[in-house]
């Protein structure tokens, strides 16, 4: 999805005559990235990492996230998102989408138990949660969000960025996301303890480094997640991209969404249309066949369409390491063993989110891409149109 060229390599080749490859003594790249970044989300803390998954792990940590509490999340995302809430001593409950494809505020209410810490809002495929309902529960049961704005770098929700909405939000910049740096991630916060806490979880050394963060109480065993420069050049060339990237393909949904909905379709639930990465037109069938037959004619004709069920690891039945329980790679330290999480009683189906599997089954993605031309988007217009036609008569 992201485009990289001269102006990566520019940065990069400066970078490496200057001879200061490490983050920190100096204001250097990593520190203008955690700047630009915090200012474009509406000013909060940003603290680079090395991916996503260990952005969702610090933040959690941050949030005071451990052993004896549950955490929501949604039966669709990549399975690194469940693993986090593991890695931090938590259980993972799985909870429902909807035609939305995101976190269902209604099972969301549900399934919140006096164990619960916090909700993981997925903004899956650059489509936003409905955050107002989520945090208007969150605030009510008193319990944490973090959203999971790993596939919505960039993206917003009714005027604001995603990642920015709850009390956490954990940003990737892998290979396959709107910003990369080949793997990266960060953190955010705007409560200055979960992001003191969380940059300890990012690096044992944190308080060393940034001596005006450190407080004696807030210190634990921290392990090493700190970026590189490298990343921080290539995600400061990447933000000079990314608005323009996002208001193209949002320009393009907006004008597919409208052609297959002329053409008798249903969109899935877009919670903000104008606001979010536009990465994805998506629609719904009221069976899978015609689904499927929808999506195989768009293959045929543009090359492009999957069902979310297709996506193997992004559809919790496969997140295997959740579903056999095997939290952690030695018994004592594994969170599904631990008596703190004994009372959770802690019970993983193939069946527990079969609104999500039926859902995941009658929907058909189609990803954009910011080079299309206006040719591109005519021909994936046409296809939208005779696909539905074949599939809808
Ligand atoms: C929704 C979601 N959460 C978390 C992650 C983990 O990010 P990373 O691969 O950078 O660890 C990904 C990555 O694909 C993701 O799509």
């Amino acid at each position: 999805m992201y485009r990289i060229g001269q102006p990566e390599v520019k940065r990069v080749e400066n970078l490496l005559e200057s001879g200061e490859i490490f983050r920190y003594g100096k204001a250097g790249e990593c520190d203008q990235f955690e700047a630009d970044w915090g200012r474009r989300l509406g000013g909060v803390q940003v603290r680079m990492t090395t991916s996503g998954t260990t952005s969702l792990y610090c933040a959690l940590v941050g949030l005071k996230v451990g052993p004896g509490d549950s955490v929501l999340v949604p039966a669709c995302t990549y399975m690194a998102t469940a693993l986090a809430v593991v890695a931090a001593g938590a259980m993972p409950i799985v909870a429902e989408v909807d035609e939305s494809i995101t976190l269902s505020p209604e099972d969301v209410a549900r399934k919140i138990a006096p164990h619960t810490k916090a909700i993981i809002p997925v903004h899956m495929w650059g489509l936003p949660c409905n955050m107002d309902a989520l945090m208007d529960i969150a605030e009510k049961r008193r319990v944490k969000v973090l959203e999971d704005a790993c596939q919505a770098v960039g993206g917003g929700y009714k005027g604001r960025a995603l990642g920015s909405i709850g009390h956490a939000g954990a940003f990737s910049f892998n290979y396959f996301k709107n910003m990369t740096s080949g793997e990266g991630g960060a953190f955010v916060s705007a409560d200055a303890s979960v992001f003191r806490r969380g940059s300890v979880a990012a690096d044992c050394c944190s308080y060393y480094w940034n001596p005006e963060e450190h407080r004696p109480d807030e210190q634990f065993a921290g392990l090493n997640f700190r970026a590189t420069e490298i990343s921080g050049a290539i995600l400061n060339a990447q933000l000079e991209r990314i608005d323009e990237m996002l208001d193209r393909m949002r320009g393009h949904k907006r004008t597919l969404t409208k052609v297959g909905e002329d053409a008798g379709l249903t969109s899935i639930t877009n919670n903000s249309l104008d606001d979010e990465c536009g990465t994805h037109v998506g629609f719904i069938f009221q069976t899978e066949e015609r689904a499927r037959a929808f999506a195989g004619e768009m293959k045929t004709l543009t090359g492009r369409a999957f069902l979310p069920i297709d996506t193997g690891r992004h559809v919790y039945t496969r997140w295997d390491p959740i579903m056999r329980k095997q939290g952690a790679h030695h018994p004592a330290l594994d969170p599904f063993r631990l008596p703190e999480n004994e009372a959770l009683q802690i019970a993983y189906s193939e069946d527990m989110c079969a609104q999500s599997l039926d859902i995941l089954s009658r929907a058909v993605l189609i990803g954009m891409h910011p080079d299309n031309d206006r040719e591109k988007v005519e021909e994936i217009a046409d296809a939208i149109r005779e696909s539905a036609k074949e599939v809808l008569s």
